[in-house]
């Protein structure tokens, strides 16, 4: 107990070491192209977060992203309003922190980890003790993640049957624009069996955060969830730190031995602002315009989730799949990193079936080591249905196919209505695990 008790003590002095005014060699800013900012006769690391003095003004806060020749690149978090040649710029020590703590449940954070609702002031003023942590951190060691062997239920009917994901899974939620994404994640935000929600709003539309936040999440989800969210308008910085700092907070949760639950929507716009920044400081475009960075930044990202010595973050991830491709470069990496993916069809929406989840191209990696052979041969008996329906839904369709012509075809002919009912759910409409395996069974 002792232990625990002094280690906030700790942090704080390591914090005020870290923040005194030491001699540091400061810099000049020499020019000022697109978003970057050129800097000279500092000495600082990638990441390093640098204060830009405006006379008069609160310091505008950059971080280095790159060197040229001799000049270092920073780029803001904030405004660059007022920055001009000659400012001086101090480099800070430490790349970017978030505090964190219980503090945070039911708080909606910017990008940058600070509070954006009415609840409270800025995190200068977050209660005493609070710990701080860095946003960029290397994934948990893989030998000292625990296995995954339980179920996360998540309320959804099509997912707890079809695509049963464990605790500490990651998967991604794939679909072109309009598909149903975000109302999946609201609903396995309000559904599933975590000990608390972090949702990562990055690079959405601004009505999309309160509608979220009102409509999808409703005031008891918010009281056990982490929303961190930078809208399109953010810089592409901050926009990228956004991921980082929810997934830092999951983090947090998940090493005092917490069952978290990581939402991010979406993973699409994170790889757009980390584009942004990599051609901003001259990286080449490779496939389609995406520079070779992004692919290198996406399993730092994604490799943060799942489980840890103790606690465990299941996450989902969604990726918006631009002209409903899904070989596009995105979705491709995204799905070569996760556990599973859950593919949402265009065509099952404008069905008004919902979740547009198209069970035969989604799959769940872990599924064959949480459910019981039982449970398994159930899914694939119906998966064969419906592969066989869909293989013949054609000549169904315009009547060409003669009942009693294929025995198989005929019992998925009788199945298949039953089945695409078991799968609808509406928004508002939970299904606990034990209600979704006893419908899933009597199918
Ligand atoms: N479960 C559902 N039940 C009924 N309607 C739904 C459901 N899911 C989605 N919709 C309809 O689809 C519309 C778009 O959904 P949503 O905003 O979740 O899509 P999205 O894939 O996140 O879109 P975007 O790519 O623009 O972010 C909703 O406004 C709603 O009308
Ligand atoms: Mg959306």
């Amino acid at each position: 107990m002792k232990v625990a008790a002094a280690k906030p003590d700790l942090e704080k002095w390591r914090r005020r070491v870290r923040e005194a005014r030491l001699l540091r060699p400061t810099g000049k800013v020499v020019r000022v192209i697109g978003l970057t900012v050129e800097v000279r006769g500092i000495a600082a690391r990638i990441g390093e977060i640098c204060h830009v003095h405006v006379p008069g003004e609160s310091p505008v806060v950059a971080e280095v992203v790159g060197f040229r020749e001799d000049v270092t690149l920073l780029m803001p978090l904030g405004e660059l309003r007022g920055i001009y040649p000659g400012c001086t710029v101090v480099p800070q020590g430490r790349g970017l922190e978030v505090a964190v703590g219980d503090h945070l449940l039911g708080r909606v954070l910017d990008g940058l980890g600070r509070p954006m609702d009415n609840g409270g002031a800025a995190a200068e003023t977050a209660p005493p003790g609070v710990h701080f942590v860095p946003v960029d951190r290397p994934p948990p060691n893989p030998l000292s993640r625990q296995r995954i062997s339980e179920v996360f239920a998540t309320g959804i009917k099509a997912i707890d049957a079809f695509l049963t994901c464990g605790r500490g899974q990651r998967l991604g939620v794939f679909a072109g624009s309009g598909v149903g994404k975000s109302t999946l994640l609201g609903m396995v935000a309000r559904y599933a069996g975590a000990d608390l929600n972090v949702i990562a709003l990055v690079g959405e539309r601004g009505r999309e955060v309160r509608d979220f936040i009102e409509g999808d999440l409703g005031e008891e989800g918010l009281a056990r969830s982490v929303v961190v969210a930078a809208t399109s308008d953010q810089p592409a910085l901050v926009r990228l730190k956004a991921a980082f700092v929810a997934s830092a907070i999951a983090e947090y949760f998940r090493d005092r031995g917490r069952h978290v639950l990581l939402l991010m929507d979406s993973v699409t716009r994170f790889a757009m602002a980390q584009r942004e920044v990599g051609l901003a400081i001259g990286e080449p475009p490779a496939t389609r315009g995406y520079t070779p960075s992004v692919f290198a930044l996406l399993p730092r990202l994604l490799e943060r989730a799942g489980t840890g010595p103790q606690g465990s973050i299941t996450a989902f991830y969604t990726v918006l799949v631009e002209g409903d491709d899904l070989n596009e470069p995105i979705t491709d990496a995204v799905r070569g990193i996760l556990d599973g993916h859950i593919v949402l069809s265009r065509d099952l929406a404008a069905k008004n079936h919902y979740p547009a989840i198209d069970v035969l191209q989604s799959v769940s990696r872990l599924m064959p080591e949480i459910t019981g052979a039982e449970h398994q041969a159930q899914a694939a008996r119906l998966r064969d249905l419906l592969a066989t329906y869909r293989q013949a839904e054609d000549l169904i369709n315009v009547g060409a196919y003669a009942r009693g012509s294929n025995p198989q075809i005929d019992a998925a002919v009788d199945a298949y209505p039953r089945i695409m009912g078991f799968l609808r759910q509406h928004m508002r409409e939970k299904s606990t695990f034990e209600e979704t395996m006893a419908a899933f069974f009597s199918l």
